[in-house]
């Protein structure tokens, strides 16, 4: 492993950098020597502090890493979910060789190995019915691969939570490094194509992310993995001691079935029934 040995400048010459300097220092030292519990950690200290601010704000049931390299990132979410007490974390990697043994060991974590698209089908069996979702996008930063990880992954992103996105700062906005067009100019896209996501630039207030318009919030839609949760009653309606027991293959079906009554009755009342699906 490298060591970093500087520039260390005098305080009186740090205060004239500019922030595209820091940017650049910062990047510098994570990649030579960044941690997090003894695993290397390929994260914007900054960015890292703004995860645990909203995992903190939204409580999650899961939290998925796309890209989870030796599993730093993957380890600190389950820590802050030990913290917290509850929720699981799905660490993706295509190569999972290097993932250290202290992420293994962790309870909360599942890892899958290969290339994200392709496990979706395995992500959304892992995932409870109804579960706050939240997505931190760090894989290959292509602009090919983003954007085709935000539109696979997207319905899974619950009202209200976030796909995070990051290295946006790479392919020459802020960084040199990366691609272009890159990660930046696939949120622009995908956010042309889906109307349900806005970047949230107020998760942006260090100003030294490594995620510009990177930290996308659900504003409409979103699948029914996840509910907000309706006024506290004190007992439960009959609709939710039904949900409890029934399993939930079974929920499901009950689910798709209702949709297709509901589309069939639509297409009645336009006089559209008989013309096939
Ligand atoms: C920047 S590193 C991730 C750093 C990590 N999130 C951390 O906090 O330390 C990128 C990782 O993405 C993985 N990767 C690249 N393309 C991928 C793909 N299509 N599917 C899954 N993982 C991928 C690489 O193997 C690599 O380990």
């Amino acid at each position: 492993m490298r060591q970093y040995n500087g520039p260390f400048l005098q305080q009186s010459e740090t205060l004239y950098l500019t922030a595209k300097d820091v940017l650049n220092l910062v990047h510098r030292r994570v990649m030579d020597r960044s941690r997090y519990f003894g695993v290397p950690a390929r994260r914007n200290p900054l960015d890292a502090w703004v995860y645990q601010e909203m995992i903190c704000e939204l409580r999650p049931d899961v939290i998925i890493e796309i890209g989870s390299y030796r599993g730093a990132g993957t380890l600190q979410f389950a820590h802050l979910l030990d913290v917290l007490g509850h929720g699981i974390v799905i660490g993706i990697d295509k190569n999972q060789t290097l993932t250290a043994d202290v992420v293994r060991a962790h309870p909360r974590v599942t890892l899958l190995e290969g290339d994200a698209c392709r496990l979706i089908d395995t992500v959304i069996r892992l995932i409870p019915l109804r579960s706050r979702c939240l997505i931190v996008e760090d894989s290959s930063h292509t602009y090919e691969n983003t954007l085709n990880v935000l539109r696979t992954f997207s319905p899974l992103v619950s009202h209200g939570s976030y796909f995070v996105v990051e290295d946006g700062v790479g392919g020459g906005h802020g960084l040199s490094l990366g691609p272009r067009p890159g990660v930046y100019e696939a949120i622009d896209t995908f956010l042309m194509e889906d109307g349900s996501f806005v970047p949230d630039r107020s998760r942006e207030s260090f100003f030294l992310t490594w995620n510009p318009s990177g930290y996308l919030k659900r504003v409409s839609g979103g699948r029914s993995y996840y509910k907000p949760p309706r006024v506290q009653r004190r007992f439960p309606s009959a609709g939710d001691v039904v949900r409890a027991v029934t399993p939930p293959v079974l929920l499901q079906a009950a689910v798709r079935f209702r949709r297709r009554m509901k589309t069939r009755v639509r297409r009645h009342r336009r006089g559209e029934e008989g013309r096939g699906e």
